[in-house]
């Protein structure tokens, strides 16, 4: 086997216990467990009965260097008790593939089979990289199951979105391998954030025009979210208000749901102080002036709708004598680096991440620009979790400035 040698040692000596569910993702487990070894891992895995069915515990056995955890009932762990050994030992546990019946199983606190049973028991953190069919992802009960596993404590990674086992083409998909060894290396990453409070605003928001039809902006809300969850690894406290969309809330976040800009502005000021505010959201600019209170009816004829304009929630908390340190978005279809370094002039900002609208909108990856006084920082195309570590960082350096 390979040895961590002169590779990536990111995770040297750290004790590592790989929970593998039934999916089908569990053949991509075998890569993410050669990385976790390869990074300096000690990886220990442990197989639900499902699992073994995709993938033979001999195939993680020789990729992890160690026998395979399978039953509560073995006894290839010392003193006979694997579930409170393997928990106690391990740094991290993270699970991957997390089905969605593992998912529910672990929102319920249950211990009916050894990996269930060791993520009750354990006492580090654990983090679980969901993988399943898009209709299960987007059913009520995982997103209830989910949230539960977060507000937990919880590190959810992922899922991504693409093309699924069963033909189905939606969110759901496991993250790959790198991706995951990407997130639990930075789980163990530094903390430069710690005891600093990060508010962030993402997705769009939504102006009523009567019950049933409002106006809105494109967006996924996943830059934000992926901002969110990036201060939190780096050891902030993190508050994310967000405008509607279908992500789960990244694992120690808190979220305060709006949807129109007149609330998310109430919630930001509410949520001041802060030591650093990214205003990631779509906000729309304008309003309706009155919103109808019932049902338009259409008439065949034209019809006026006159708008007033929305608080700029980024220009009003950048202006306060106590602001924090305040990020700006910017979504342009051309000249981005004008458009972007004027509305950095307009609302006194730091620094303000640029993006061409039409290469991020809907995909998993970005390709940014950050402007700030010393100038233009290109960040080159990757997914939008590198690209919020990467902004991270940059804020932690203003910050250390
Ligand atoms: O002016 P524009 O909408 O392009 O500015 C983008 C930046 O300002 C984003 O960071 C966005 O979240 C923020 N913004 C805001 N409130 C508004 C409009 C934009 O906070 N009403």
């Amino acid at each position: 086997m390979e040895s961590a040698g002169n590779q990536d040692v990111s995770l040297n000596g750290k004790g590592i216990l790989l929970g593998i569910t039934g999916g089908i993702a569990a053949y991509k487990a075998a890569e993410f467990c050669r990385l976790l070894v390869l990074a300096g891992a000690d990886v220990r895995v442990v197989m639900t009965e499902a699992a073994c069915r995709f993938v033979a515990p001999l195939t993680f056995q020789a990729l992890s260097g160690k026998p395979v955890l399978t039953s509560i009932w073995s006894d290839a762990v010392g003193d006979g008790m694997p579930h409170i050994q393997a928990a106690r030992e391990a740094d991290l546990i993270v699970v991957a593939p997390a089905t969605a019946d593992f998912l529910a199983r672990l929102a319920q606190g249950q211990a009916d089979d050894l990996l269930s049973t060791l993520c009750l028991a354990r006492s580090g953190p654990l983090a679980v990289a969901p993988a399943m069919n898009r209709a299960m992802w987007l059913a009520a009960a995982t997103a209830r199951n989910l949230a539960q596993v977060a507000a937990d404590g919880v590190h959810v990674l992922g899922p991504a979105s693409g093309v699924q086992a069963c033909g189905d083409v939606g969110l759901g998909r496991m993250l790959e391998p790198s991706e995951l060894l990407a997130g639990v290396t930075a789980l163990f990453g530094p903390q430069p954030l710690a005891g600093r409070r990060v508010l962030v605003t993402a997705g769009p928001t939504f102006e009523p025009i009567d019950p049933v039809r409002g106006l809105t902006n494109r967006s996924s809300g996943r830059m934000g979210y992926a901002v969110a969850a990036a201060a939190r690894e780096a050891g902030a406290e993190v508050c994310l208000v967000s405008g509607p969309t279908c992500l789960p809330t990244p694992a120690g976040v808190r979220r305060i749901d709006v949807e129109t800009a007149g609330e998310m502005h109430a919630a930001v000021l509410a949520e001041l102080p802060a030591d650093v505010f990214v205003a990631v959201a779509a906000v729309a600019d304008y309003r309706p002036e009155n919103a109808a209170a019932q049902k338009l009816k259409k008439d065949g004829s034209g019809r006026m709708l006159t708008l007033v304009p929305n608080p700029d929630i980024l220009a009003e908390v950048a202006a306060r004598p106590d602001a924090p340190f305040c990020v700006g978005f910017a979504a342009e279809t051309e000249r981005l680096a004008e458009h972007a370094e004027a509305k950095r002039r307009n609302k006194k900002l730091p620094l303000l991440v640029g993006n061409l609208a039409q290469e991020t909108f809907g995909r998993e990856t970005a390709e940014l620009v950050l402007f700030d006084d010393a100038g233009a920082h290109p960040l080159p195309r990757a997914d939008k979790a590198a690209q919020a570590r990467a902004l991270v960082a940059h804020i932690v350096a203003h910050l250390n400035d």
